[in-house]
């Protein structure tokens, strides 16, 4: 069942005040177990599963939206759905524990709303974890993955204690030290990027990732470092593939998705310059444009049930 959550969020945009984005209203949709999970949604068509990544909540996808609205490059042919995981955003805790888990809990999610058809499922980061996973656990829930700014390999010893020491931090001194650490790294470096556009995006993700609770970070940063090693399961992954990096990514770096294009049967790969580890936000037309192209020619074969731009 789906009911309208408390609002949390303004749907103008902040760059262009008074005019709406074509951003859906969120919703409520409540698991089996109990917990009541955020998520908007918008089209009609292939479903499209869009996962946030790490610290983050599903208003990262906000740029998305205009695929599917009226006139937009996947209207008729795509429905967007967008979550927060459990603890992220405004949806109910516990955060899972392990990135199986948050998958398990993506179909969870799916079974809520009621969509039991094969979903594309695309995710950024922590998300393209959670997509890997879903490849591994339910390839039969999935018609095609799209991986972006992530990686398929574990943790290095480095990064795991690194993440070990981030959790104490935030433990002793709140989410703060999470958006300090993390946000400055999210983007491509400030040379690159023209005009104020960066500074608006850095403050959005500080501020998401400030709202985060300390236990969901804590839970998140566990699981992110326990994660295993996908380059085998992946060599088995059949789905039609689009994976896309920015070419500043300092996080997860364009060899990272080189080498998943290796191993990945069927998988194209796409770099995105100018943008670091966000790309759909940094450069939502050419994210828009690469997701659109691959899923009209890999994914969805019915034509548009109404012409467009028809209301
Ligand atoms: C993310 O953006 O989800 C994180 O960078 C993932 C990670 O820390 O591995």
């Amino acid at each position: 069942m789906t009911t309208p959550p408390p609002g949390r969020r303004p749907l103008l945009d902040p760059d262009r005040p008074g005019r709406p984005q074509p951003v859906p209203e969120p919703l409520l949709t409540t698991l089996a177990d109990g917990r009541r999970i955020v998520v908007r949604q918008a089209g009609t068509g292939v479903p499209v599963v869009l996962l946030h990544g790490f610290p983050l909540d599903h208003t990262m996808w906000d740029g998305q939206w205009e695929l599917v609205a009226a006139g937009g490059a996947l209207d008729g042919s795509a429905r967007l759905i967008a979550p927060d995981l459990a603890g992220f955003g405004g949806s109910d805790g516990p955060t899972s524990s392990s990135i199986a888990g948050m998958a398990d809990e993506v179909v969870a999610i799916l079974d809520a709303l009621g969509c039991h058809e094969p979903v594309v499922a695309c995710g950024l980061s922590m998300g393209g974890y959670v997509v890997q996973h879903l490849a591994a656990r339910h390839p039969d829930r999935l018609r095609g993955i799209v991986l972006v700014d992530t990686k398929l390999e574990a943790d290095t010893p480095a990064a795991r204690a690194g993440r070990v020491d981030l959790s104490e931090r935030v433990g002793r001194w709140g989410a703060r030290i999470a958006a300090e650490a993390l946000a400055p790294r999210l983007l491509a470096p400030r040379l690159l990027v023209f005009g104020s556009g960066r500074s608006a995006l850095e403050t959005r993700l500080r501020e998401t990732i400030q709202q985060t609770a300390v236990a969901t970070i804590r839970t998140a940063l566990a699981a992110l470092g326990d994660r295993p090693d996908m380059t085998a399961a992946a060599t088995g992954f059949v789905l039609p593939t689009l994976l896309v990096v920015g070419a500043e990514d300092g996080i997860t770096p364009p060899e990272c998705l080189e080498r998943a294009a290796a191993v990945i049967r069927h998988a194209e790969l796409e770099i995105v310059a100018g943008c670091g580890h966000m790309t759909p936000m940094e450069d939502p037309p050419a994210f828009n444009a690469r997701l659109a192209s691959f899923l009209r020619e890999r994914v969805v074969t019915a034509p548009p049930t109404r012409p467009r731009g028809a209301p």
